[in-house]
């Protein structure tokens, strides 16, 4: 299998942890290239069910390395937390890999994240509160801290001082909330440095030998394509490139080892947190509530009701074009066997003017009123084929639907959470 990016194309949880884990022995690495512990990809292997927030979707193989990329920001905690889990559950995390250029997520990040959001009032963006957006803001600010500190206590004590001359004025004089010392943080964070140890690595150097060797690598995305700070429904992002051009400088791999972008898209919507969303269902609605209930649709990191929705081909088309998609892998088609019909977005009306794909202007996506076809249903339960032939008639007909919508083939479908819950139809 070529060298493949797993990207989300929605606003996140499509499911990309479940095929994450289902294509990935055909890979010999799987790489997490972006974001944190705001990520939750959920993994069902028989009757054990995992949430993954950092590690990468690859561990339960045992020939597949798992790599924490260089654009990933790491709450050590989390990590150790999540490594202690898999272990206690029989799932060797030997392989593990942590890059020495990811940035560490540290105490008063969570505290600004918590900060800035009540700052915010009313148009709060929503965040997980895992201290994503404040790391990733002092990265750019060239006083965040990185793995390689960590190793390191002389350094790190330096870097860190540097960090704290500035945010402990923020969290003092404008917020007026508890300030830190480099001692204070240093007992907790050097006693994870011992543990991070054997796990760290040159991980831009060893992805790239491993592709010297003929070896094949699964860059993981974590969040979407509507949550990407470039091409995302900004404000209301995550603080990371998401899409599939995130993989490069997240992993430190040329852009010429990467043939293959498999977009995740659930068949219908859901996003968490504040911001637009055209074709969102009322909570109250039947729909809606029949969308919620059995697509369980509540948060794997937050545990949050999670906004649902009928299937958008215009967000279809856009990750289509921002990422490149070669392949899609639509997930849970077996969520709509309940309804009698079902509705697809295929265009937007916006003051006058019809669109069919995200346009660029925030304020018009806000207006954005959804043009609507409706497909006949199936009321059939389908989670027990394996077969894009056994599928009934209709169920097929609503799968080549959102394939001539958004123009890419769809070679995956998901049809439950367990990894053989799955249609491979064009996935060679
Ligand atoms: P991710 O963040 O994209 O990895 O997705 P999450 O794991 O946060 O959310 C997806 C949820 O749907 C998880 O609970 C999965 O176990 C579940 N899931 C994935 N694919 C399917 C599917 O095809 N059918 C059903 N019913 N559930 C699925
Ligand atoms: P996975 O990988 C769904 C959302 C938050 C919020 C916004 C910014 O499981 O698909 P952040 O904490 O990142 O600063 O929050 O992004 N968000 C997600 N929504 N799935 C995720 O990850 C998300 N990660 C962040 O709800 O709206
Ligand atoms: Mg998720």
């Amino acid at each position: 299998m070529p060298s493949t990016v797993l990207v989300g194309t929605q606003w996140g949880d499509e499911g990309k942890g479940k095929i994450c884990d289902l294509v990935a022995s055909e890979f010999d690495c799987v790489v997490r290239y972006q974001g944190g512990n705001n990520a939750g990809h959920s993994i069902k292997v028989g009757d054990k069910k995992f949430g993954l927030h950092l590690v990468p979707s690859g561990i339960m193989y045992e020939t597949v390395t798992p790599v924490i990329g260089n654009g990933v920001v790491i709450d050590p905690k989390v990590l150790l937390e999540e490594i202690d889990l898999l272990e206690s559950n029989g799932v060797s995390t030997k392989r593990l890999r942590l890059s020495t250029n990811a940035h560490l997520i540290m105490p008063y990040h969570i505290d600004l994240d918590g900060a800035f959001e009540s700052q915010m009032g009313k148009n709060l963006i929503g965040t997980t509160k895992r201290g994503i957006g404040p790391c990733y803001q002092d990265k750019m600010a060239r006083i965040g801290l990185r793995v390689q500190d960590l190793m390191d206590e002389a350094i790190f004590r330096e870097r860190l001082a540097i960090a704290l001359d500035r945010t402990n004025c923020l969290l003092d004089k404008v917020f007026g909330l508890p300030t830190y010392t480099v001692d204070q943080i240093c007992e907790t964070y050097l006693a994870y440095a011992e543990r991070l140890r054997p796990y760290v690595c040159e991980t831009g150097a060893f992805l790239n030998e491993q592709l010297e060797e003929g070896k094949n690598i699964l860059f993981e995305g974590a969040q979407a394509t509507l949550l990407d700070i470039d091409h995302g429904t900004y404000p209301f992002v995550t603080s990371s490139n998401c899409t599939a051009g995130g993989a490069i400088p997240g992993s430190g791999v040329g852009m010429k080892s990467v043939t293959r972008i498999l977009g995740i898209m659930k068949a219908y919507l859901t996003r968490v947190g504040s911001g637009p969303f055209p074709t969102e269902l009322a909570f109250e609605t039947p729909e809606g509530e029949t969308l919620t209930q059995v697509g369980g649709e509540y948060g794997v990191t937050t545990g949050r009701r999670r906004r649902v929705g009928w299937f958008d081909g215009c967000i279809g088309r856009y990750a289509a074009r921002v990422n490149g998609l070669t392949h899609i892998a639509l997930t849970k088609l077996d969520v709509l066997s309940e309804f009698d019909t079902i509705k697809v977005c295929v265009a937007y009306d916006v003051d006058g003017k019809r669109y069919t794909t995200v346009p660029e202007y925030a304020d018009r996506f806000d207006r954005a009123v959804p043009v609507y076809e409706e497909l006949p249903g199936w009321k059939e339960d389908i989670s027990g084929c394996r077969s894009f032939d056994e599928l009934p008639a209709n169920a097929q007909a609503y799968v080549r639907y959102i394939e001539k919508l958004v123009g890419v083939p769809i070679s995956i479908v998901a049809v439950g959470p367990d990894r053989t819950q799955t249609i491979m139809c064009g996935w060679e």
